[in-house]
């Protein structure tokens, strides 16, 4: 993929509030933020800070309270809701921080999902699904069920998933935290691969240093604003890769 094509993702000026019981919160106050395909970024900060919530709404899973959220120039939340979740079922995978994985399905099932849904044929969406379980060392678990898998095991098949249409970006929410180092390390150098040999661009939400420091850029959320942290850990400013190819 020639990077003049690259996807630009971005929230200008988002807002959202989120209602417990006895009181609301402004957890994202303003944010403007842009991501571009070809770079790796992180989303840092506490827990509760709103990592997970920046996530969801660059996924398009629920709406901002205020502010837009793009894709080139395109409105994500002025196309119908039809329209929108064609366009981000080809556009984003998301690996979510808690595995959603549907119960009655195989793990195999469970991560040729996104195909079937964009209608492609359900024996090119098997080979595919096998050749990403392989990527995620879970090639002997196809025919598992989710519950007998374990959290870690859960998470990478939503990691499968996320990556099955070759999304312009790979949103993954703590893709390390369940994970001992051997398997996280694999994980990290997958996500490598997403950007270096795929084009991809990748936001990921971590608390694991290693994973952090490989990224391009890095963002904190703090007291609902987030900070461009860069210069401070990678010491470089990010260059775009020269040439990227997707699968
Ligand atoms: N569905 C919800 N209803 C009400 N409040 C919510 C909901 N989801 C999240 N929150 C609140 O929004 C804030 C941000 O949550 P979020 O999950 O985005 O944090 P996070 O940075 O991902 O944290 P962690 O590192 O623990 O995963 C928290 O104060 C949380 O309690
Ligand atoms: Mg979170």
């Amino acid at each position: 993929m020639n990077k003049s094509t690259y996807r630009s993702l971005s929230v200008i000026k988002v807002v959202k509030k989120r209602f417990q019981s006895s009181f609301s919160q402004i957890v994202l106050n303003r944010v403007t933020l842009s991501f571009s395909q070809g770079l790796c970024y992180a989303i840092a900060g506490l827990s509760g800070a709103g990592k997970t919530t920046l996530l969801h709404l660059l996924a398009g899973l629920e709406p901002p309270d205020s502010g837009v959220i793009c894709i080139d120039k395109k409105n994500i939340w002025q196309l119908s809701s039809v329209d929108r979740s064609r366009f981000l079922n080809q556009t984003i995978g998301l690996m979510f921080q808690s595995p959603f994985l549907i119960h009655e399905l195989s793990i195999g099932e469970n991560v040729m999902l996104p195909g079937l849904i964009a209608g492609k044929s359900r024996t090119d969406c098997k080979q595919w699904s096998m050749a990403l379980l392989k990527m995620v060392g879970l090639q002997n678990r196809c025919n598992s069920r989710p519950s007998e898998l374990s959290g870690g095991q859960q998470q990478r098949v939503t990691l499968a998933r996320a990556l099955f249409n070759k999304p312009s970006f790979l949103l993954a929410d703590e893709p390390t935290g369940n994970l001992d180092d051997q398997t996280g390390k694999g994980i990290i150098q997958l996500l490598l691969t997403c950007k270096n040999q795929w084009g991809m661009g990748v936001i990921v939400s971590s608390h694991d240093q290693e994973l952090v420091k490989k990224m391009d850029q890095i963002y904190e959320i703090k007291h609902g604003v987030a900070q461009e942290k860069t210069m401070q850990i990678t010491g470089s400013k990010p260059k775009l890769p020269q040439e990227q190819r997707m699968l």
